[in-house]
């Protein structure tokens, strides 16, 4: 079968795409499949092999020509972070192809990719996160306001982004407007968060059709202020131990915690939730539905501390897909 390994995307998080992606298709058991790299970037879509371009994409079915033959795909495997990979579009398009993919649904990928609908809607099942304020571009900034309500110092995000562009800890209330306007840049709404004081903690899993493979939990501790882009890509910037040093209780609490919010998010694939821990309670950060898949990322991390294969999951993923 042919295997579509989806790269790039149109958000800054382009560059981390282009690595995940990378390491997914070294990662494809090549004797079960044949991997292509297609990298989408706005309206260029292309093959691409030993970094150039080899053919381009024909988007009225999602095929391309090389010596003269016809190719189409069997099956997607996403890795665009952000959109239009992470957020319900590229879905959309492969379901009218009715091209199988990797990861959730348009409707669990749309939900959980706007952090204020996804918070909204996990809050009814009471599950635990920062107090916060949405703002939609353009909307009036009372900094006086915000600060009395969340305090200092506040997180401030673009409500729909990853890898942390976008993102400030505000600790004066003079760097606010800068501060949203900044996250602005990268989404059309922010979101205003409460600080966490706490640890930062990490869960993947997956669910197959006759097993849920919920991977260990990863501790971060990012010897930057936050867990930045910088700590988040620059190697030795952050500490992460997978398996997590907590007690049995807490570990297991966190593991059951992240595959509740999968199935409240009715996700399907390998997804990761992010958790601040404060006082034994997990807050919940963010789902992710096309996490990080680079050579250092959290769910190789995971897959490989659980003495899976990152080759044995994706296989799984990607066998069912076909089915
Ligand atoms: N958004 C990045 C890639 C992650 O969540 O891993
Ligand atoms: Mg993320």
């Amino acid at each position: 079968p042919n295997i579509a390994v989806i790269t790039g995307g149109d958000s800054s998080e382009f560059v981390v795409s282009v690595k995940s992606g990378a390491n997914i298709f070294a990662a494809i058991d090549k004797e079960k499949f044949t991997p292509w790299l297609v990298q989408m970037r706005g309206n260029d879509w292309d093959v691409i092999q030993d970094e150039s371009k080899i053919a381009a994409i024909d988007k009225s079915d999602f095929s391309f020509s090389l010596n003269g033959e016809k190719i189409k795909f069997d099956f997607a495997y996403i890795t665009i972070h952000g959109t239009p990979g992470e957020d319900g579009i590229l879905q959309g398009y492969l379901e009218l192809l009715a091209i199988p993919y990797s990861t959730c649904n348009v409707h669990s990928s749309s939900l959980t990719f706007n952090k204020w609908f996804c918070n909204n809607y996990l809050k009814t099942f009471g599950i635990k996160m920062a107090r916060s304020l949405h703002l939609r571009k353009g909307q009036n900034i009372k900094s006086e306001d915000i600060v009395k309500e969340l305090g200092l110092p506040i997180f401030v995000k673009p409500n729909a982004g990853g890898s942390s562009f976008g993102v400030t800890k505000v600790k004066n209330e003079n760097e606010l407007v800068p501060a949203i306007e900044k996250a602005w840049e990268e989404s059309s709404d922010v979101l205003v968060e409460e600080f966490i004081d706490g640890s930062e903690f990490t869960c993947g899993l997956v669910k197959l059709q006759d097993e849920k493979i919920i991977f260990p939990v990863t501790e971060v501790i990012p010897k930057n202020e936050f867990f930045d882009f910088e700590a988040k890509y620059t190697p030795g910037a952050t500490d992460e131990i997978t398996p997590a040093r907590l007690p049995e209780d807490l570990f297991g609490k966190c593991q059951q915690l992240s595959s509740r919010i999968y199935d409240l998010c009715q996700c399907s694939g390998i997804v990761r939730v992010d958790f601040i821990l404060k006082e034994k309670e997990f807050y919940f950060l963010e789902v992710n539905t096309t996490p990080g898949m680079t050579a250092t990322s959290f769910i190789p991390q995971q897959i490989k501390a659980m003495g899976h294969t990152l080759t044995g999951i994706i296989s799984r993923v990607i066998e069912e897909g076909l089915q």
